[in-house]
């Protein structure tokens, strides 16, 4: 097993975000060191050891801000501050200062589309004219028909159901309508308007000046609308007129300048659900500097799917300057374990592209979408850029499908009049110990609340305790794999090689070769592709022909 290490020094490889790995906490789920059933920041802190031994470069908080929660945390009552419920600032300073004691870099969320409609600029919008000041931050229209009861058009929130809500005056009567291009009590600002610029300068210099190391920024490309917002000729299909509008640079460009104008390396990342070509436009000179490249986590574990992707994404850089972010977990999508390891799909309809290919449910082959999971995660870790891992994932946690609906939070769930599951199978508390009330969610012992989601029995087998004592665990299988990683010469060329079979996928990166078995019978790698380093199936010998969901590296 090997031993739990200092994280590299990021500077050691340039601009530290370039080749970086970060693991994302969705602090909620993480640890709960007060007993009240949610996790905090504090808890953070004391399980630094775990993030650190894993061989990490930093981490990325989701949401820890005000709010009522009603699509966890990404609906922000207020900009500034922690939530006191995790702990407020003097939490939040302890993780910065442990987090920089110890290397680790930390990222805080933005979410610049949309507020909480408890934020008091949108409580003064809604007590405020249509046409004031108040109102005009945000996105306020009139209804259609004699009577203003229709949407002004017709787009669809995400989440489900129209993408407009109308206001009740407080005589009670029907006024104009606001549009959130999520659920309802996230009312979309106008990025139109210059005080809602400013809003997210102070909101960027804020969190700079207390020293966070960058943001990841929640739907990037979803904040200039088109003008006129006109309708769709297809309701259910995507919608163009909300997403990728060519104004959403302009405000990149002025962030970058705030980020260049501190003395040190700051990154900002892109949350941009979009095709390689265009995500590359987000990180060109002077933009972002990174973005996520969600293409391939949307592809099934197949080896022709995975070049593609992997080839659109590097071939479509078209001179960025940033570099392509690599991710196949997170809050929003079923755990890679699930996606990877289903065999057979339950039916599913959905007005979202993105949750068909990335939430289906159905019978999962656990021992197999864990190998599928461990092959690709390794795949990813031998591309360039920067690579990001989301908690959990390091436990080879499957999602949990079988939650009690009364327990689901997501407003996925309601908005889609129960058709649609959401998302809360992948934000279920994480388990430390196999025993325990909550398995070590919890910290202070018999007497805690229940976790904020229930944690089904069978999370006692993946619990980061008995992990961390068997030497072929998923756990260890991440920390080999990173801290083999931390040795690769950064930012060298790229190139794939001839495997004669369809089913591997092999490619070159200076010293190191990285090859993946994705099905069929075992392969036999050419000699002088060197000597093995590293493998996904820590169970077999490293030195025999590679078995079919698997990846090898070897080091020329
Ligand atoms: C992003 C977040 C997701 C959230 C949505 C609306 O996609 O990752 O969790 O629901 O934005 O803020």
């Amino acid at each position: 097993m090997p031993e739990p290490r200092q994280s590299r020094p990021a500077e050691a490889a340039g601009l530290w975000w370039r080749n970086s790995v970060i693991y994302q906490l969705y602090v909620k789920s993480f640890l709960d060191s007060d007993g009240d059933g949610i996790g905090d920041i504090d808890g953070v802190t004391a399980r630094l050891d775990h993030i650190v031994g894993l061989g990490v470069d930093g981490i990325w908080l989701n949401p820890c801000y005000p709010s009522p929660n009603r699509d966890g945390g990404y609906d922000v009552a207020d900009y500034d501050v922690v939530d006191p419920r995790y702990g407020g600032q003097p939490a939040f300073e302890r993780l910065l200062t442990a987090c920089h004691e110890r290397g680790l870099k930390l990222l805080m969320d933005l979410v610049p589309n949309h507020c909480s409609d408890q934020h008091a600029w949108f409580q003064q919008a809604i007590a405020a004219e249509p046409g004031s000041v108040e109102r005009g931050r945000f996105i306020f229209a009139d209804g259609r028909g004699p009577d203003g009861s229709r949407p002004p058009n017709n787009w669809r929130s995400t989440f489900g159901g129209s993408a407009w809500t109308r206001l009740t005056s407080a005589a009670g009567l029907p006024e104009q309508w606001y549009l959130h291009s999520f659920d309802s009590s996230q009312p979309d600002f106008n990025w139109d308007n210059e005080e809602v610029r400013q809003l997210f300068d102070e909101v960027l210099r804020t969190w700079f000046d207390r020293g966070i190391d960058g943001f990841r920024i929640d739907v990037a490309y979803a904040m200039v609308k088109a003008s006129g917002l006109p309708d769709l000729a297809d309701p259910d299909g995507d919608n163009p007129y909300l997403w990728n509008q060519p104004g959403v640079h302009e405000i990149f460009k002025r962030w970058r300048a705030i980020a260049d104008s501190y003395n040190r390396e700051l990154t900002l990342l892109g949350e941009v659900w979009l095709p390689p070509s265009d995500a590359a436009d987000y990180i060109r000179p002077g933009e972002l500097n990174q973005v996520f490249y969600f293409d391939l986590l949307q592809q099934p574990f197949d080896a022709r799917a995975f070049q593609l992707s992997i080839a659109e994404t590097l071939d479509g850089l078209k001179g960025a300057e940033g570099v392509p972010t690599w991710t196949l977990n997170s809050h929003d999508v079923h755990r890679s374990v699930s996606r990877y390891g289903l065999i057979e799909a339950e039916p599913m309809t959905s007005p979202d592209a993105n949750a068909l290919r990335t939430r289906a449910r159905g019978q999962v082959d656990i021992p197999l979408g864990i190998q599928r999971a461990c092959a690709a995660a390794m795949l990813v870790l031998a591309l360039p850029g920067s690579v990001y891992l989301y908690q959990g994932e390091e436990l080879g946690l499957p999602e949990v499908q079988d939650l009690p609906d009364e327990a689901r939070q997501d407003p996925i769930w309601e908005r889609s009049g129960h058709t649609e599951y959401g998302r809360d199978g992948s934000r279920v508390p994480l388990p430390w110990t196999t025993g325990g009330s909550s398995f070590g969610f919890s910290g202070a012992g018999d007497q805690d609340a229940e976790p904020w989601l229930p944690q089904p029995a069978w999370f006692a087998e993946f619990a980061a305790e008995s992990q961390s004592e068997d030497p072929n665990s998923v756990l260890n299988f991440y920390r080999r794999a990173l801290q083999a990683r931390a040795d690769f010469e950064p930012d060298v060329e790229f190139e794939w090689l001839q495997t004669g079979r369809e089913d591997v996928l092999a490619f070159r990166r200076g010293a190191i070769v990285s090859v993946t078995v994705f099905d069929g019978p075992s392969y036999e790698p050419p000699a002088d592709w060197g000597s093995p380093l590293c493998t996904s199936r820590l169970d077999l010998p490293i030195e025999s022909p590679r078995p079919a969901a698997s990846t090898t590296w070897y080091r020329g």
